[in-house]
């Protein structure tokens, strides 16, 4: 599961120079934080999934109790952390550019400490302190407790490892600083790592065995965050149809479904909204429970990978075309309104161009409001870099990812046309980046809504919104009273 974009780019050329743009996460924090003159500071950086950005809100908190306070300005702090993604090999690539900028940095300020967070740290582990000098920490998802003490060993000139992963750990306790915030929005994370092994991927390596959360702290941080003027939030796992917590008094076992259903009881004013669902898991238990609250949005990011089965088997993805399109039938059955994204990798081992073919067909048969779209990217240590030859040539990747973005810039084009004229329900995020004098806000389905500013109204309410204008990636409307 990934976060790409508020709005994402469906053009794969632009999509690294989108990551340097907007990705590089410059900490945002409340300006009660900031009389910080004496103290020492860190800046953080991050990368890839929502999870990562969901855990540097967690490792924000935990040197803020250890005496750190958030900068901006990564000149003026005395220690640079990035969290990083593995997931591509573009996304270490720019993980490793990020590094030379944070040496120039460390060269006028002797004495800032580098730390690398996240996958690419679990992945490399000490390797990364050979190949890259000035990194004084490497410290896997599951050791981010362990920061302070690895500090402290960093500032006496040690470096500082911890890349062990956890059974359990879960940060249930610790209340994450938001970080980037638009005060309407935030990330819940209710579980982490993956158990799945799909043959492509990096994410059971380097994130560890799958764990829930307790899921009375998840509502609590849903409370609180609504206390705090919060409207939305997205409750994040690897796979959240497996979420599954045992109350250790009752016995009784949380499900997904239950756990959407406690959060959507925190306040029918709180939207709820979550990422990743596997097609093998989503029950209809989940969309039934969507179904019976307005406030769960009407949007399921399903990755389907592939359109072929014969593909889907060797990416380990555990279900069939067949079995994939009966799930989304079950979805449009149940509900007629809801909006379905997915993620794409095109090239994947010995994909024939008739296998392609079942790709492109499937985007039209599910109706996709919007895809993540990539090429195969083989990543050591995975089980398709062990078994399958990476045999499908640069040239052709790309050019079946084109085609894949073409259908479904065109079924996303479509899809928004047929909204002209409809009124939706919109949560005011802000104002657009393009002017202030337009508000920005999404609908149920997800999708991005742009309309004159309203007098009176602020982010964080609600709004009717009358479609009168789209493009492929974003409606444009007029508030409604
Ligand atoms: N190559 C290309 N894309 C990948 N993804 C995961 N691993 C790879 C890889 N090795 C994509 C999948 C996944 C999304 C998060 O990233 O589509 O759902
Ligand atoms: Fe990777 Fe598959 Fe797990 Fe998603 S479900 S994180 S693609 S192994």
């Amino acid at each position: 599961m990934e976060l790409y974009d508020d709005n994402p780019t469906i053009d794969f050329l632009k999509q690294d120079k989108k990551i340097d743009e907007d990705k590089q996460g410059n900490v945002f924090f409340k300006e009660e934080l900031v009389d910080t003159s004496n103290q020492k500071k860190f800046y953080i950086e991050s990368y890839g999934c929502a999870m990562n950005f969901s855990d540097s809100e967690i490792v924000a908190s935990i040197l803020l109790e250890s005496g750190f306070h958030p900068t901006k300005n990564m000149e003026e702090s005395d220690l640079i952390l990035i969290n990083t993604c593995s997931i591509r090999e573009k996304a270490e690539a720019t993980v490793r550019k990020r590094l030379r900028i944070f040496d120039k940095a460390k060269r006028n300020k002797p004495g800032t400490l580098v730390g690398v967070l996240g996958c690419m740290a679990e992945r490399l582990k000490t390797k990364l302190l050979e190949q890259e000098k000035l990194v004084d920490l490497v410290v896997g998802p599951d050791a981010y407790r362990d920061l302070p003490k690895l500090i402290s060993t960093a500032e006496e000139g040690d470096k500082g490892v911890n890349v062990f992963l956890s059974r359990e750990e879960t940060y249930a306790d610790i209340s994450p600083i938001r970080l980037q915030s638009n005060g309407v929005s935030a990330f819940i994370s209710i579980m982490r790592g993956c158990d799945n092994m799909c043959s492509f991927c990096v994410v059971p390596f380097t994130r560890g065995r799958e764990r829930s959360r307790d899921a009375f702290s998840i509502i609590a941080e849903a409370n609180d965050l609504f206390n705090q003027g919060f409207r939305e939030v997205t409750l994040l796992g690897q796979n959240v149809d497996s979420y599954k917590w045992e109350n250790p008094e009752t016995k009784e076992t949380v499900n997904f479904a239950h756990l959407l259903e406690m959060t959507a009881k925190v306040n029918p004013l709180l939207r709820i909204r979550f990422s990743t669902s596997h097609p093998k898991d989503i029950t209809d238990e989940v969309i039934h429970t969507m179904n019976k609250h307005h406030n769960i949005c009407k949007y399921i990011h399903l990755p389907v990978q592939s359109g072929n089965s014969r593909i889907l088997k060797l990416m380990n993805r555990t279900y069939d075309r067949e079995w994939y399109m009966e799930r989304v039938n079950s979805i449009y059955k149940i509900m007629p309104d809801c909006a379905i994204s997915a993620d794409i990798i095109t090239g994947f081992c010995s994909e024939t161009e008739e296998e392609h073919q079942e790709t492109l067909s499937i985007i039209e048969f599910a109706k996709y409001t919007m895809s993540y779209m990539f090429f195969y990217s083989e990543r050591p240590g995975t089980l398709a870099a062990k078994k399958y030859p990476d045999d499908i040539p640069l040239e052709v990747k790309k050019r079946r990812l084109s085609e894949v973005i073409d259908v479904q810039t065109r079924i996303s084009l479509e899809s928004n046309k047929k909204d002209i004229g409809k009124t939706f329900e919109v949560l005011i995020e802000g104002v657009s980046k393009r002017s202030d004098l337009d508000f920005k806000g999404r609908n149920s389905q997800n999708k991005m809504i742009i309309f004159p500013v309203v007098e009176g109204y602020q982010p964080g309410d609600y709004i009717n919104v009358k479609v009168n204008e789209v493009s492929s990636a974003t409606l444009k409307g007029i508030a409604i009273a």
